[in-house]
Protein backbone atom coordinates (compact mmCIF):
# COMPACT_ATOMS: atom_id res chain seq x y z
CA UNK A 1 0.00 0.00 0.00
CA UNK A 2 1.37 3.52 -0.72
CA UNK A 3 2.16 6.03 1.47
CA UNK A 4 0.93 9.07 -0.26
CA UNK A 5 1.08 13.38 0.52
CA UNK A 6 -0.51 15.93 -1.83
CA UNK A 7 0.83 19.46 -1.06
CA UNK A 8 -0.92 22.35 -1.99
CA UNK A 9 -4.12 19.68 -1.21
CA UNK A 10 -7.04 22.54 -1.21
CA UNK A 11 -6.25 24.16 -4.87
CA UNK A 12 -8.24 23.26 -7.84
CA UNK A 13 -6.02 20.35 -8.90
CA UNK A 14 -5.18 19.05 -5.17
CA UNK A 15 -9.02 18.56 -4.31
CA UNK A 16 -9.75 16.34 -7.52
CA UNK A 17 -5.88 14.48 -7.13
CA UNK A 18 -6.76 13.89 -3.26
CA UNK A 19 -10.17 12.00 -4.11
CA UNK A 20 -8.65 10.09 -6.78
CA UNK A 21 -6.00 9.04 -5.09
CA UNK A 22 -7.85 7.96 -2.30
CA UNK A 23 -9.82 5.92 -4.50
CA UNK A 24 -7.00 4.48 -5.94
CA UNK A 25 -4.52 3.73 -2.40
CA UNK A 26 -7.43 4.01 0.30
CA UNK A 27 -8.65 6.96 2.16
CA UNK A 28 -6.32 6.56 4.99
CA UNK A 29 -3.02 6.35 2.75
CA UNK A 30 -3.41 9.39 1.06
CA UNK A 31 -2.49 12.75 3.35
CA UNK A 32 -3.65 16.34 1.93
CA UNK A 33 -1.60 19.00 3.00
CA UNK A 34 -2.57 22.92 2.39
CA UNK A 35 -1.32 26.37 4.30
CA UNK A 36 -5.33 26.41 4.70
CA UNK A 37 -5.52 25.70 8.41
CA UNK A 38 -9.27 24.24 7.85
CA UNK A 39 -9.29 21.42 5.90
CA UNK A 40 -11.35 21.83 2.70
CA UNK A 41 -14.74 19.85 2.85
CA UNK A 42 -14.29 18.10 -0.07
CA UNK A 43 -11.70 16.02 1.71
CA UNK A 44 -12.82 15.97 4.95
CA UNK A 45 -12.92 11.85 4.58
CA UNK A 46 -9.52 11.46 5.08
CA UNK A 47 -6.33 12.96 6.86
CA UNK A 48 -5.01 16.30 6.45
CA UNK A 49 -2.05 18.38 8.12
CA UNK A 50 -1.66 21.95 7.84
CA UNK A 51 1.93 22.49 6.32
CA UNK A 52 3.67 25.58 4.52
CA UNK A 53 6.09 24.17 1.90
CA UNK A 54 8.19 27.02 2.76
CA UNK A 55 8.55 25.89 6.23
CA UNK A 56 11.47 24.11 5.32
CA UNK A 57 12.46 22.84 8.78
CA UNK A 58 9.00 21.55 9.40
CA UNK A 59 8.41 20.00 5.93
CA UNK A 60 11.10 18.28 6.44
CA UNK A 61 10.44 16.36 9.78
CA UNK A 62 7.17 15.70 8.80
CA UNK A 63 8.29 14.15 5.69
CA UNK A 64 10.74 11.92 7.44
CA UNK A 65 9.28 11.39 10.21
CA UNK A 66 6.36 9.33 8.11
CA UNK A 67 8.48 8.40 5.14
CA UNK A 68 6.61 9.07 1.57
CA UNK A 69 6.44 6.68 -1.40
CA UNK A 70 4.60 9.29 -3.65
CA UNK A 71 4.55 13.15 -2.84
CA UNK A 72 2.76 15.74 -5.14
CA UNK A 73 3.94 19.31 -4.87
CA UNK A 74 1.18 21.41 -6.04
CA UNK A 75 1.71 24.66 -4.10
CA UNK A 76 2.59 27.17 -6.69
CA UNK A 77 1.04 30.94 -7.46
CA UNK A 78 -0.21 30.62 -10.73
CA UNK A 79 0.51 33.46 -13.95
CA UNK A 80 -1.62 35.96 -13.57
CA UNK A 81 -0.97 35.83 -9.97
CA UNK A 82 2.74 35.54 -10.18
CA UNK A 83 2.80 38.69 -12.11
CA UNK A 84 1.64 40.52 -9.42
CA UNK A 85 4.07 39.59 -7.11
CA UNK A 86 6.63 37.97 -8.94
CA UNK A 87 9.42 38.05 -6.12
CA UNK A 88 7.38 35.87 -3.82
CA UNK A 89 6.30 33.98 -7.01
CA UNK A 90 9.92 33.11 -7.49
CA UNK A 91 10.33 32.16 -4.07
CA UNK A 92 7.49 29.79 -3.91
CA UNK A 93 7.68 28.12 -6.89
CA UNK A 94 11.45 27.34 -6.56
CA UNK A 95 12.07 27.04 -2.92
CA UNK A 96 9.26 24.32 -2.39
CA UNK A 97 10.31 22.50 -5.56
CA UNK A 98 14.07 22.30 -3.72
CA UNK A 99 12.71 21.31 -0.51
CA UNK A 100 11.03 18.06 -1.66
CA UNK A 101 13.59 17.03 -4.48
CA UNK A 102 16.49 17.54 -1.75
CA UNK A 103 14.24 14.87 0.53
CA UNK A 104 13.64 12.82 -2.34
CA UNK A 105 17.47 13.09 -3.19
CA UNK A 106 18.28 11.56 1.09
CA UNK A 107 15.80 8.81 0.29
CA UNK A 108 12.61 9.64 2.30
CA UNK A 109 10.61 9.91 -0.57
CA UNK A 110 10.51 7.47 -3.61
CA UNK A 111 9.01 9.02 -6.54
CA UNK A 112 7.97 13.15 -6.70
CA UNK A 113 5.42 14.37 -8.77
CA UNK A 114 5.53 18.07 -9.99
CA UNK A 115 3.83 20.17 -12.30
CA UNK A 116 4.96 22.09 -15.10
CA UNK A 117 2.63 24.11 -17.66
CA UNK A 118 2.30 25.87 -20.93
CA UNK A 119 4.02 28.42 -19.58
CA UNK A 120 6.98 27.29 -20.28
CA UNK A 121 6.54 28.81 -23.91
CA UNK A 122 7.04 31.92 -25.05
CA UNK A 123 6.25 33.78 -27.50
CA UNK A 124 9.39 32.63 -29.86
CA UNK A 125 8.18 29.07 -29.64
CA UNK A 126 6.15 27.82 -32.70
CA UNK A 127 2.58 28.24 -31.34
CA UNK A 128 0.67 25.83 -33.50
CA UNK A 129 1.31 22.02 -32.37
CA UNK A 130 4.06 23.05 -30.27
CA UNK A 131 6.63 20.31 -30.08
CA UNK A 132 7.81 18.33 -27.05
CA UNK A 133 11.45 19.90 -27.70
CA UNK A 134 11.99 24.10 -28.78
CA UNK A 135 12.48 27.12 -28.89
CA UNK A 136 11.43 27.79 -25.25
CA UNK A 137 11.61 31.55 -23.96
CA UNK A 138 9.09 32.51 -21.47
CA UNK A 139 8.26 35.95 -20.43
CA UNK A 140 6.13 35.18 -17.92
CA UNK A 141 7.61 35.00 -13.93
CA UNK A 142 5.37 31.73 -13.48
CA UNK A 143 6.78 30.34 -16.96
CA UNK A 144 10.33 30.63 -15.96
CA UNK A 145 10.02 29.20 -13.01
CA UNK A 146 8.28 26.31 -14.30
CA UNK A 147 10.79 26.10 -17.03
CA UNK A 148 13.73 26.51 -14.04
CA UNK A 149 12.14 24.15 -12.26
CA UNK A 150 11.68 21.46 -15.39
CA UNK A 151 15.46 21.82 -15.50
CA UNK A 152 16.33 21.15 -11.61
CA UNK A 153 13.75 17.86 -11.82
CA UNK A 154 15.93 16.51 -14.71
CA UNK A 155 19.04 17.55 -13.09
CA UNK A 156 17.83 15.76 -9.80
CA UNK A 157 16.92 12.90 -11.64
CA UNK A 158 20.57 12.64 -14.26
CA UNK A 159 22.88 13.68 -11.23
CA UNK A 160 21.02 11.72 -7.92
CA UNK A 161 18.41 9.56 -9.61
CA UNK A 162 15.70 11.21 -7.92
CA UNK A 163 12.19 9.64 -9.71
CA UNK A 164 11.02 12.98 -10.35
CA UNK A 165 7.49 12.83 -12.56
CA UNK A 166 6.24 15.73 -14.34
CA UNK A 167 3.38 16.86 -16.78
CA UNK A 168 3.38 20.46 -18.86
CA UNK A 169 -0.54 20.77 -17.92
CA UNK A 170 -2.54 22.98 -20.19
CA UNK A 171 -5.33 25.19 -18.82
CA UNK A 172 -7.74 23.29 -16.63
CA UNK A 173 -11.83 23.01 -16.36
CA UNK A 174 -13.19 22.15 -13.88
CA UNK A 175 -16.44 22.28 -11.53
CA UNK A 176 -15.71 20.16 -8.40
CA UNK A 177 -13.01 23.40 -7.20
CA UNK A 178 -12.60 27.07 -8.50
CA UNK A 179 -8.99 27.70 -10.02
CA UNK A 180 -6.43 29.83 -8.05
CA UNK A 181 -5.54 32.94 -10.22
CA UNK A 182 -4.22 31.55 -13.87
CA UNK A 183 -4.94 33.13 -17.18
CA UNK A 184 -6.65 30.31 -18.69
CA UNK A 185 -9.47 31.05 -15.59
CA UNK A 186 -11.68 32.39 -18.16
CA UNK A 187 -12.64 28.95 -19.59
CA UNK A 188 -14.12 27.56 -16.48
CA UNK A 189 -15.57 31.14 -15.02
CA UNK A 190 -17.15 31.58 -18.10
CA UNK A 191 -19.52 28.29 -17.13
CA UNK A 192 -20.95 29.65 -13.64
CA UNK A 193 -22.34 33.21 -15.79
CA UNK A 194 -24.14 31.33 -18.51
CA UNK A 195 -25.60 28.47 -15.87
CA UNK A 196 -26.49 32.29 -14.20
CA UNK A 197 -28.43 33.69 -16.98
CA UNK A 198 -25.38 36.49 -16.81
CA UNK A 199 -23.62 37.95 -20.04
CA UNK A 200 -20.09 36.93 -19.44
CA UNK A 201 -17.07 39.34 -19.96
CA UNK A 202 -13.77 37.75 -21.48
CA UNK A 203 -10.58 39.25 -20.32
CA UNK A 204 -9.09 37.37 -23.66
CA UNK A 205 -9.63 38.43 -27.13
CA UNK A 206 -11.92 36.57 -29.08
CA UNK A 207 -9.19 34.77 -31.38
CA UNK A 208 -7.23 33.98 -28.58
CA UNK A 209 -6.56 30.08 -28.75
CA UNK A 210 -5.22 28.07 -25.94
CA UNK A 211 -4.64 24.58 -25.04
CA UNK A 212 -6.82 23.49 -22.42
CA UNK A 213 -8.14 20.11 -20.80
CA UNK A 214 -11.21 18.71 -18.49
CA UNK A 215 -9.57 17.93 -15.09
CA UNK A 216 -10.88 13.81 -15.13
CA UNK A 217 -8.24 13.63 -18.56
CA UNK A 218 -5.43 15.94 -16.40
CA UNK A 219 -5.91 13.75 -13.51
CA UNK A 220 -6.11 10.75 -14.88
CA UNK A 221 -2.63 11.87 -17.30
CA UNK A 222 -1.37 12.18 -13.48
CA UNK A 223 -2.10 8.98 -12.26
CA UNK A 224 -0.89 6.92 -15.32
CA UNK A 225 2.41 8.92 -15.82
CA UNK A 226 3.22 7.83 -11.87
CA UNK A 227 1.95 4.39 -12.47
CA UNK A 228 3.81 3.92 -16.05
CA UNK A 229 6.93 1.73 -15.36
CA UNK A 230 10.00 3.80 -14.73
CA UNK A 231 11.45 2.37 -17.77
CA UNK A 232 9.40 3.93 -19.69
CA UNK A 233 9.74 7.51 -18.53
CA UNK A 234 12.20 9.35 -21.06
CA UNK A 235 11.87 12.56 -20.51
CA UNK A 236 12.57 13.90 -17.08
CA UNK A 237 12.11 17.78 -17.56
CA UNK A 238 7.68 17.50 -18.27
CA UNK A 239 5.81 16.05 -20.66
CA UNK A 240 3.56 17.62 -23.08
CA UNK A 241 0.30 16.79 -23.08
CA UNK A 242 -2.81 17.79 -25.48
CA UNK A 243 -7.05 17.66 -25.10
CA UNK A 244 -8.61 20.39 -26.33
CA UNK A 245 -7.75 23.55 -28.15
CA UNK A 246 -10.23 26.88 -28.21
CA UNK A 247 -10.82 30.48 -28.38
CA UNK A 248 -13.29 32.43 -25.76
CA UNK A 249 -15.61 33.12 -29.09
CA UNK A 250 -15.36 28.79 -30.03
CA UNK A 251 -16.80 28.23 -26.05
CA UNK A 252 -19.08 30.94 -26.28
CA UNK A 253 -20.69 29.08 -29.34
CA UNK A 254 -20.40 25.26 -27.78
CA UNK A 255 -22.23 26.91 -24.30
CA UNK A 256 -25.17 28.56 -27.12
CA UNK A 257 -25.97 25.30 -28.37
CA UNK A 258 -27.06 24.36 -24.96
CA UNK A 259 -28.06 27.79 -23.36
CA UNK A 260 -29.08 29.59 -26.87
CA UNK A 261 -29.63 32.99 -25.03
CA UNK A 262 -26.12 33.28 -23.68
CA UNK A 263 -24.15 36.54 -24.56
CA UNK A 264 -20.34 37.10 -24.36
CA UNK A 265 -18.41 40.21 -24.80
CA UNK A 266 -14.78 40.95 -24.80
CA UNK A 267 -12.76 43.45 -22.26
CA UNK A 268 -8.89 42.31 -22.58
CA UNK A 269 -6.69 43.11 -19.73
CA UNK A 270 -3.03 42.14 -19.00
CA UNK A 271 -3.39 38.64 -19.09
CA UNK A 272 -3.92 39.14 -23.09
CA UNK A 273 -0.40 39.53 -23.26
CA UNK A 274 0.27 36.43 -21.07
CA UNK A 275 -2.17 34.41 -23.58
CA UNK A 276 -0.30 36.05 -26.88
CA UNK A 277 2.77 34.48 -25.31
CA UNK A 278 1.61 31.02 -25.26
CA UNK A 279 0.95 27.96 -27.30
CA UNK A 280 -2.42 27.57 -29.17
CA UNK A 281 -2.37 23.73 -29.53
CA UNK A 282 0.38 21.49 -27.93
CA UNK A 283 1.66 18.26 -29.58
CA UNK A 284 1.83 15.05 -27.45
CA UNK A 285 3.27 12.31 -29.29
CA UNK A 286 6.10 11.22 -26.68
CA UNK A 287 3.19 10.80 -23.77
CA UNK A 288 1.20 8.80 -26.11
CA UNK A 289 4.14 7.02 -27.04
CA UNK A 290 5.66 6.21 -23.62
CA UNK A 291 2.81 5.99 -21.52
CA UNK A 292 -0.10 5.73 -24.01
CA UNK A 293 -1.70 8.75 -23.19
CA UNK A 294 -4.53 9.68 -24.71
CA UNK A 295 -7.29 12.53 -23.94
CA UNK A 296 -11.44 11.76 -23.71
CA UNK A 297 -13.10 14.97 -23.50
CA UNK A 298 -13.60 17.52 -26.78
CA UNK A 299 -14.79 20.92 -26.53
CA UNK A 300 -18.41 20.06 -26.26
CA UNK A 301 -17.88 17.48 -23.99
CA UNK A 302 -16.42 19.58 -21.60
CA UNK A 303 -19.13 22.50 -21.73
CA UNK A 304 -22.06 19.62 -21.28
CA UNK A 305 -20.48 18.67 -17.83
CA UNK A 306 -19.36 21.84 -16.77
CA UNK A 307 -23.32 23.25 -17.56
CA UNK A 308 -24.64 20.03 -15.58
CA UNK A 309 -22.57 20.81 -12.66
CA UNK A 310 -21.70 23.98 -11.99
CA UNK A 311 -23.54 26.10 -9.06
CA UNK A 312 -25.72 28.94 -11.29
CA UNK A 313 -26.33 30.76 -8.01
CA UNK A 314 -22.62 30.90 -6.87
CA UNK A 315 -22.06 34.03 -9.35
P1 LIG B 1 -4.33 26.50 -6.95
O1 LIG B 1 -3.90 27.92 -6.84
O2 LIG B 1 -5.76 26.22 -7.22
O3 LIG B 1 -3.94 25.68 -5.63
C1 LIG B 1 -2.69 25.84 -5.00
C2 LIG B 1 -2.86 25.36 -3.57
O4 LIG B 1 -1.59 25.53 -2.93
C3 LIG B 1 -3.88 26.18 -2.77
O5 LIG B 1 -4.78 25.34 -2.10
C4 LIG B 1 -3.02 26.95 -1.79
O6 LIG B 1 -3.66 27.18 -0.54
C5 LIG B 1 -1.83 26.04 -1.64
N1 LIG B 1 -0.65 26.75 -1.17
C6 LIG B 1 -0.25 28.00 -1.49
N2 LIG B 1 0.86 28.32 -0.82
C7 LIG B 1 1.18 27.25 -0.07
C8 LIG B 1 2.21 26.98 0.84
N3 LIG B 1 3.14 27.91 1.13
N4 LIG B 1 2.26 25.78 1.43
C9 LIG B 1 1.31 24.84 1.18
N5 LIG B 1 0.29 25.06 0.34
C10 LIG B 1 0.23 26.24 -0.28
O7 LIG B 1 -3.41 25.83 -8.07
P2 LIG B 1 -3.76 24.61 -9.03
O8 LIG B 1 -4.47 25.14 -10.21
O9 LIG B 1 -4.35 23.52 -8.26
O10 LIG B 1 -2.30 24.24 -9.54
C11 LIG B 1 -1.51 23.29 -8.87
C12 LIG B 1 -0.20 23.16 -9.62
O11 LIG B 1 -0.46 22.82 -10.99
C13 LIG B 1 0.63 24.44 -9.67
O12 LIG B 1 1.99 24.12 -9.63
C14 LIG B 1 0.31 25.03 -11.02
O13 LIG B 1 1.34 25.80 -11.51
C15 LIG B 1 0.14 23.77 -11.85
N6 LIG B 1 -0.67 24.00 -13.05
C16 LIG B 1 -2.01 24.29 -12.94
C17 LIG B 1 -2.75 24.52 -14.08
C18 LIG B 1 -4.22 24.85 -14.01
O14 LIG B 1 -4.83 25.17 -15.05
N7 LIG B 1 -4.85 24.77 -12.85
C19 LIG B 1 -2.14 24.44 -15.35
C20 LIG B 1 -0.77 24.16 -15.40
C21 LIG B 1 -0.05 23.92 -14.26
N1 LIG C 1 -3.72 27.50 -16.11
C1 LIG C 1 -2.43 28.01 -15.77
C2 LIG C 1 -2.43 29.50 -15.74
O1 LIG C 1 -3.21 30.08 -16.47
C3 LIG C 1 -1.41 27.54 -16.77
O2 LIG C 1 -0.35 26.99 -16.09
O3 LIG C 1 -1.65 30.06 -15.03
Amino acid sequence: MSNVLVIGAGGQIGTELVLALRKKHGVQQVIAADIKIECPSLLSNGPYVQLDILNRDAVRNYIIYKGFDEVYLLAALLSATAEKNPDFAWKLNMDGLFTILDLAKEGHIKKVFWPSSIAVFGPTTPANNTPQTTVMEPTTVYGISKQAGERWCEYYHTKFGVDVRSIRYPGLISYKSLPGGGTTDYAVDIFYKAKAGHEFVSFLRKDTALPMMFMDDAIRATLELMSAPIDSIKIRSAYNLAGVSFTPQEIGESIKKIIPSFTIKYSPDFRQDIADSWPNSIDDTNAQEDWNWKHAYDLDAITSVMLKNVDGSAD
